[in-house]
């Protein structure tokens, strides 16, 4: 059995103080922790002051976005071994509101995902999820798959590297609804197979885990505890709010 994970994303919604404040409180509500795996996404800035709050603490940090280049002329960008300086474990590469707002296709995504995994010390949740265009004319699976290929096509793994794909319907996510279980198990189940596919049922299984997000919630979580092909979820507005989180990830991680 894989380890569950529970990730947050605190995407832009927090300034230094409020992060600051819930990284104690989450330290303080997961000083327990002993199975699975908690990474909280902070905004760049606060990385390297939430990472001494979680000194000693089980939950790891993540990033929530990465430049495709080592090093050079980039205005503006993170580089990947930066992030794993400032003490990011996990980062996520390709989220919808990257690929709606600042352009990134999956070519990008590709490259991003090839830089972090050279790092060695990083694990890439790559986020994948069809529109409510795509979803309504019956698209969802060609587009997952589709996504897949792109991003993904063409990597060959190393026996340390392990990636995360993150389900997440893009008219799920901060909507207050999260698609109903079985929904979201059917597209895993379309992610496992593609997976096998590119890589074979060995390595799909044994370097890959896949998790769901969009609209999570403690009151709607149970039902996506016990499915077969998801690891883990991947959580926005539940995240920011210590007990809610603690809820949503007890009902996890036992
Ligand atoms: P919500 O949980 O707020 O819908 O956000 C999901 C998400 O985008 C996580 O990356």
């Amino acid at each position: 059995m894989k380890e569950k994970i529970v990730i947050a994303n605190w995407k832009m919604k927090l300034g230094q103080k409020e992060s600051l404040d819930l990284a104690k409180q989450m330290k303080d509500k997961f000083k327990d922790l002993k199975n699975g795996q908690v990474v909280i996404c902070p905004s760049f800035l606060s990385i390297p002051e939430v990472k001494k709050i979680f000194k000693g603490s089980k939950i790891k940090l993540g990033a929530q976005n990465v430049c495709s280049n080592e090093n050079g002329a980039n205005t503006g960008e993170i580089s990947p071994t930066m992030l794993t300086e400032a003490g990011c474990e996990y980062v996520i590469v390709g989220h919808s509101e990257r690929r709606n707002y600042m352009l990134e296709n999956y070519e990008m995504i590709h490259l991003k995902l090839k830089a972090v995994l050279n790092t060695d010390k990083l694990m890439p949740i790559v986020c994948i999820g069809e529109n409510f265009e795509e979803r309504k004319t019956d698209r969802r699976d060609f587009v997952l798959v589709h996504q897949l290929q792109q991003s993904l096509g063409g990597l060959s793994l190393l026996q340390n590297q392990r990636i995360i794909i993150a389900y997440e319907p893009i008219w799920a996510i901060g909507s207050g609804t999260a698609i109903e279980p079985a929904e979201a198990e059917y597209a895993h189940k379309i992610i496992k197979l593609t997976l096998n596919d590119l890589f074979g049922p060995q390595i799909a299984s044994d370097h890959f885990s896949i998790v769901y997000g969009g609209s999570i919630t403690s009151k709607n979580v149970k039902g996506f505890v016990n499915l077969e092909n998801t690891d883990g979820l991947l959580v926005g507005g539940a995240s920011l709010n210590a007990d809610e989180f603690f809820k949503v990830v007890k009902a996890v991680i036992k």
